[in-house]
């Protein structure tokens, strides 16, 4: 694993220079339980199908918090991210590591069953490309596991005032992908659609103020459980549910 700090990445474009150090900062605190997270943890770890010793690549793996999880699950697991910072975190995992961006991945073609990429797709600069990476490096058959948010809900637009506002310049995206977005360019790259996880149905009246949800989680909880019920929405389909603001993509390699 290369040992360069952000900052000594000079190559990187200062737009996503900066955006990694937003990224450092934000994940080297322990991301705080949320209803929103669960409902993704619940998709992306339980709702998939995982088979011992699938060999996957976790690309943005930060400090390696879904990589561990994945090892729990008898995956085989390999972390990347752009941030040597965070890669030194992942360390304590003792997986393999690899600094790179996932729109270049340092991998031999046909080497994966699996890329998970959580999190991390919005920071794509050049989407397409990286879908073009994903196809190469996994075998035929293979799958990505993508996930991504609606960009223009009531939650997303008042998520993006609350950050005007507080004049945060360092958060923002690299591209503005929602779901359906995701899919058309998947699609082009050579993947088809297997599953729609939709995830956190109208959570969206609520966002973090100050590190507070003004809203209290179990309500949320609750509210979401009971929406679920009411309108009789699994989490899996094969199109974005529309109240829905999170969504996992399982994209097959064609
Ligand atoms: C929001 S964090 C998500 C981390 C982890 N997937 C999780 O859910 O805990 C986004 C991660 O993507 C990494 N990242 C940003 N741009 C990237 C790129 N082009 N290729 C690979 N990783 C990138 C950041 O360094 C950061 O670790």
């Amino acid at each position: 694993m290369a040992s360069a700090s952000i900052s000594k990445l000079t190559a990187l474009p200062a737009r996503v220079a900066s955006r990694l150090q937003w990224e450092y900062r934000e994940w080297r605190t322990p991301s705080r339980a949320s209803f929103l997270q669960e409902e993704l943890d619940h998709a992306i770890l339980d709702a998939v199908a995982w088979t011992p010793c699938e060999r996957v690549l976790d690309v943005g793996c930060g400090t390696g918090v879904y990589s561990r999880k994945l090892v729990e699950k008898q995956l085989n697991v390999t972390g990347l991210d752009l941030s040597a910072e965070l890669l030194a975190r992942a360390a304590a995992t003792g997986l393999p590591l690899l600094q790179a961006s996932g729109e270049q991945l340092p991998v031999a073609d046909d080497s994966f069953d699996t890329i998970f990429c959580h999190k991390t797709a919005y920071l794509f600069a050049q989407p397409a490309t990286a879908l073009v990476e994903f196809r190469r490096v996994l075998r035929s058959g293979g799958r990505v596991l993508l996930s991504t948010s609606r960009t223009r809900s009531p939650y997303a637009l008042a998520q993006a005032a609350a950050i005007r506002l507080s004049r945060n310049r360092d958060w923002g995206f690299n591209n503005r992908l929602g779901p359906g977005a995701w899919i058309a360019l998947a699609r082009t790259a050579g993947f088809d659609v297997r599953t729609v996880y939709s995830c956190n149905l109208v959570a969206p009246i609520v966002f973090r103020v100050c590190d507070r949800w003004i809203v209290p989680n179990e309500w949320m909880r609750r509210f979401n459980r009971a929406l679920r019920r009411g309108t009789g929405w699994p989490m899996a389909g094969t199109r974005p549910r529309l109240l829905a603001q999170d969504f996992v993509l399982e994209l097959v390699r064609r």
